[in-house]
């Protein structure tokens, strides 16, 4: 946790259909495709977590039950790893999610798109801020878990929101929401505008909102307000561009790799990244690429 701020509440919309990824999300979660041995929605939950975030408000829908079952304890199958003496399975398993945070779950009916998602958490938010992270972007924070750093943002300016962003080619804005502003340094922006997926001729600029969010509370009322778009959906971006005529937003090009787990080609490069590091299979994995390239 980066110094004494804490983001209390992280909202974890998951309801999304995963289209990109069938048939492998026809009956399961996207959010639950493994990397490596962690489904991603584990990934996001640690990087909530080290932000001292203690409810986790996942937003869910039909099919997604798995993330519930994955949070929940597993009777059977940690009887059964205690009798075989699997210590170190075990403690794997019931660590899913520290046992003092509170996961709720709230459903959202229909597909309104992220901004209504959002908006389902209300009912459990509190006075504070609120995170929101999207587990298809998998964010490998370097030193410090990117959510961490955005609440470092947070509090050196003031408590005013901040956004996640990267720099994206030019021709792929149309699939981010595109944020304009004045460059501050020490990768600040202040934010003046932001668009949904705005086509590469009229973007205003190529720094794209990437799954990281910390809102004040304030966003709540403004997205009750916000209409649908021509999707019909209800766009948190369009919130975000409300939230500026009243408060201060900034935009923070985090340090990290992100990989946008949500397309089969970065979910592909991210397995790649965390295989080739990891503290069992680094060194094999490595060995193996290095192979299978070379033949
Ligand atoms: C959503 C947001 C978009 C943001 C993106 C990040 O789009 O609407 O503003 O840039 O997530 O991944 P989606 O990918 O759900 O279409």
């Amino acid at each position: 946790m980066a110094g004494d701020v804490r983001i209390g509440t992280v909202v974890f919309p998951v309801a999304g259909l995963g289209t990109r990824f069938l048939p492998a999300t026809k009956a399961s979660p996207k959010e639950m495709l493994p990397v490596v041995d962690k489904p991603l929605i584990q990934y996001a939950v640690e990087e909530a977590v080290a932000a001292g975030a203690t409810n986790l408000v996942f937003i869910t829908g039909r099919t997604k039950r798995a993330i519930e079952d994955h949070f929940d304890t597993a009777y059977e199958l940690e009887r059964e790893l205690e009798q075989k003496g699997k210590h170190d399975l075990l403690a794997l398993v019931r660590a899913t999610v520290p046992k003092d945070v509170n996961c709720i779950y709230i459903r959202q009916g229909e597909p309104l798109g992220l901004g209504h998602a959002v908006h389902c958490a209300r009912p459990v938010i509190g006075q504070g801020p609120v995170g929101v992270i999207l587990a298809d972007d998998l964010i490998d924070g370097t030193g410090q878990p990117v959510l961490s750093q955005m609440a470092a943002v947070h509090q050196e300016h003031g408590g005013c929101s901040v956004l996640g962003v990267e720099r994206v080619p030019r021709e792929e804005t149309d699939r981010y929401g595109v944020v304009s502003g004045e460059s501050g340094g020490q990768g600040i922006t202040e934010v003046t505008g932001i668009v949904e997926k705005p086509a590469p001729e009229v973007a205003p600029s190529n720094l794209a909102v990437v799954g990281r969010y910390i809102l004040t509370p304030a966003i709540f009322d403004l997205l009750a307000d916000t209409a649908a778009d021509h999707r019909g959906e209800i766009q948190l971006t369009d919130a975000i561009a409300a939230l500026l005529k009243h408060e201060r937003v900034v935009a923070y090009e985090f340090d990290g790799v992100r990989y946008d787990c949500g397309n089969k080609l970065g979910y592909l490069q991210a397995t790649v990244a965390y295989g080739i590091r990891h503290p069992e299979l680094g060194v094999g994995f490595r060995a193996y690429l290095r192979g299978v390239l070379e033949g």
